[in-house]
């Protein structure tokens, strides 16, 4: 190897080993306020007025604003020897709190849930899955159950889920021309996040959010203020209860839960129900066909490990779940970040 491919090896190493310290970096930032802060102040700010605004340490302050530079997550310039911080646009857009299209929710579940998940990855990948233990001592299957048990713990993980679809939404629900569908439920649909922007590019149809209990309670507690369009919400197990008739069926982020048999048994329940002409759209990340990348379907296949009995999958893969079920039509596309696959009735 010549000197620069060695200088090269050795600084992926160090960045990919300091992979865990950069992401809790700008975690800690979004959770002390850095980016709201400075966001509102609408002028940079030295180091010792962000402190003092924020209530920190001065010292501790300065290494983690000097820190989120290095990272591209704040800039600085200098003004009579002193360095005054700004936002960079990735975190006006994404990381403060108030931004249309802000990540924050889902940076603080990273940070609570994710991170302290991933301790156990060396054993789940030994050895399979946990038990894991709740808040309240409760040993669960999976960590994701342990870390969704209380209603402070669940709105945590729904806000997170809703912080993606302010991205992706628009892309993932207009990657296929679905007006033709006029009564569609978004099964284990959450808050609705993704339904909104169903309905603001369909509008002739309906769509009713089809989720757990207390997901369904905590949702239509939330929309009462909030939601102004023409979303409903029905309570149920998709396994267990009956699944109501439609045109269409939303999946987004619920296959990647199970592993393959669950799968097929809803497709299966979700082909008996449907009208004819009907279909079932499915959002999940799509690995190629050759395994080989995308790296993001990678992580989010080994998050799923730890967090879930499920993956993530090729599109043949969903194909043939599809077909499994009965499904003959199937198409899909890929996104950005998320593959839009449609299955039709005949
Ligand atoms: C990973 S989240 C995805 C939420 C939403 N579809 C999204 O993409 O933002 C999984 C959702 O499925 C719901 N869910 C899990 N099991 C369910 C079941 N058996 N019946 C109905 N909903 C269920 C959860 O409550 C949660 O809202």
């Amino acid at each position: 190897m010549s000197v620069t491919e060695d200088t090269e090896t050795i600084r992926t190493l160090f960045r990919q080993q300091h992979g865990f310290l950069m992401s809790k970096i700008m975690f800690t930032a979004c959770e002390l306020g850095v980016f709201d802060l400075l966001l509102e102040s609408g002028e940079p700010l030295s180091s010792g007025a962000i402190a003092e605004r924020l209530g920190t340490s001065p010292s501790g302050t300065e290494r983690l604003l000097e820190a989120c530079v290095g990272l591209k997550l704040l800039r600085m310039e200098r003004k009579d020897s002193e360095g005054l911080y700004g936002n960079t646009n990735l975190a006006n857009l994404c990381l403060a709190k108030s931004s249309p299209k802000s990540q924050y929710h889902y940076l603080k579940f990273q940070s609570e849930v994710i991170y302290p998940g991933l301790q156990f990855l060396t054993d789940i990948v030994r050895e399979g899955k946990g038990p894991f233990k709740t808040t309240h001592g409760m040993l669960q299957k999976s960590f994701f159950e342990a870390s969704c048990s209380s209603e402070e713990e669940l709105q945590r993980f729904s806000d997170a889920m809703d912080d993606a679809w302010s991205l992706y939404g628009r892309e993932v629900m207009s990657a296929f021309n679905l007006s033709h569908f006029s009564l569609i439920y978004d099964l284990g649909g959450g808050s609705g996040a993704l339904a909104k922007e169903c309905i603001s590019l369909y509008p002739n149809s309906t769509i009713t959010v089809f989720d757990l209990r207390k997901v369904v309670e905590r949702a239509k507690k939330h929309s009462m203020s909030s939601n102004k369009m023409r979303i409903t919400f029905k309570e149920g197990d998709f396994f267990k209860d009956p699944v109501p008739e439609a045109d269409l069926y939303i999946l987004a982020r619920i296959l990647h839960d199970w592993e393959d048999e669950k799968c097929v048994q809803l497709l299966t329940k979700l082909h008996q129900a449907c009208r004819p002409g009907g279909g079932v759209l499915v959002i999940e990340m799509l690995l190629n066909e050759d395994r080989c990348g995308p790296f993001e379907a990678h992580l989010h296949s080994l998050l799923m490990l730890v967090l879930t009995e499920g993956k993530e999958r090729t599109p043949s893969e969903y194909k043939a779940l599809y077909t499994a079920a009965g499904f003959k039509e199937v198409q899909h596309k890929k996104g950005s970040r998320y593959g839009i696959i449609l299955g039709r009735k005949q």
